[in-house]
């Protein structure tokens, strides 16, 4: 594996793979071994023309604790602002030797045109591209699902479980490359949205639908709920627009006390962050026991740490 750009891209061992890695970064960690000498003498360049509070700081810290030299670029106060274009920031780049470049960025696709665009020669990893993919978050969610759900998380997947995704699906990343992360990892993936918040084409996904929160919870044994984001930034346009209300939406689609109380007991609580709270989640939910949202974060460094290691010095990693 030379870049981590998509969910899509990953087979069932491959994932696996960087699962089991993560699990051994992470055990590292909690022996405050907190820096190993892996990646001493390479570069990572986290390129970001997006916001990004978790995503950036967590591969900037899995960085460091590799032993990379780590470069921070933000779109804003660079020279993106003056016109440059995604080639010349790539060449520059290049030339100042990033043997690994994180990119987040608002275009779909952005990602593989770095990675495949012929002018970098270092791996390139995926911190959301558009509305496309967020590889990263959906391996930390699944390695939040495993050291939770399943018994005995080395080697295993997550087949059995059931996955209620909830929200602005059509504006989400995280939804797109978690259901394909879950369907390979063996889950069953239930969204739950609006049928103004779906894409186009979602019969193809394999995944089951519904268009009410209340539904799901009545009709599946729920051991994952993950609430998405509503994402009104990217809510502009006709063909776009917010609907229902924000009221309607949290009476339809909002997590509460009430709803977190007909869950299975032993049903653990997501959300990517960051979160609106008060509109997709009460503070109830979002600070209840049964909430992982705060271990999601920290469970991202490990699993950044893991597809750094398994592209920068993994066996196949720096071609
Ligand atoms: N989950 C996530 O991508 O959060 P940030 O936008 O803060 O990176």
């Amino acid at each position: 594996m030379r870049h981590l750009l998509s969910t899509q891209d990953l087979s069932r061992d491959d994932a696996i793979l960087i699962l089991d890695t993560a699990g051994q970064m992470a055990a590292t960690q909690e022996r405050e071994v907190r820096k190993l000498p892996t990646l001493r003498g390479k570069t990572v360049v986290n390129l970001f023309f997006e916001d990004s509070t978790r995503t950036r700081i967590s591969f900037e810290a899995a960085a460091k604790r590799l032993s990379a030299d780590v470069i921070n670029f933000s779109a804003k106060g660079s020279s993106v602002s003056k016109g440059e274009s995604l080639k010349d920031t790539a060449l520059t780049l290049q030339a100042m030797g990033a043997d690994a470049v994180v990119v987040r960025h608002w275009a779909s696709g952005a990602a593989y045109q770095l990675a495949h665009g012929g002018w970098l020669h270092g791996s390139v990893l995926n911190a959301g591209d558009g509305t496309h993919q967020h590889p990263t978050q959906a391996l930390l969610d699944a390695f939040t699902m495993r050291r939770h759900l399943v018994g005995s998380p080395e080697g295993a997947g997550l087949d059995g479980l059931t996955v209620a995704i909830v929200g602005d699906v059509l504006h989400s990343r995280v939804a797109r490359s978690n259901v394909q992360l879950l369907h390979t990892l063996g889950a069953k993936v239930v969204l739950v949205a609006p049928p103004t918040l779906v894409p186009v084409g979602i019969a193809r996904w394999p995944c089951d639908v519904v268009h009410t929160l209340d539904e799901a919870i009545e009709g599946y044994d729920i051991d994952a709920l993950m609430m998405l984001r509503v994402q009104r930034e990217r809510m502009t346009g006709g063909g776009s627009a917010f609907f229902p209300s924000p009221e309607e939406y949290t009476r339809l689609f909002g997590l509460d006390g009430d709803r977190l109380g007909r869950l299975p007991e032993h049903a653990i609580v997501m959300h990517p962050g960051p979160m609106n709270r008060g509109l997709e989640i009460s503070a109830e939910a979002a600070d209840s026991p049964r909430s992982v949202i705060v271990e999601q974060v920290g469970n991202g460094v490990a699993v950044r740490m893991a597809a750094l290691y398994l592209l920068l010095a993994g066996e196949e990693g720096a071609q």
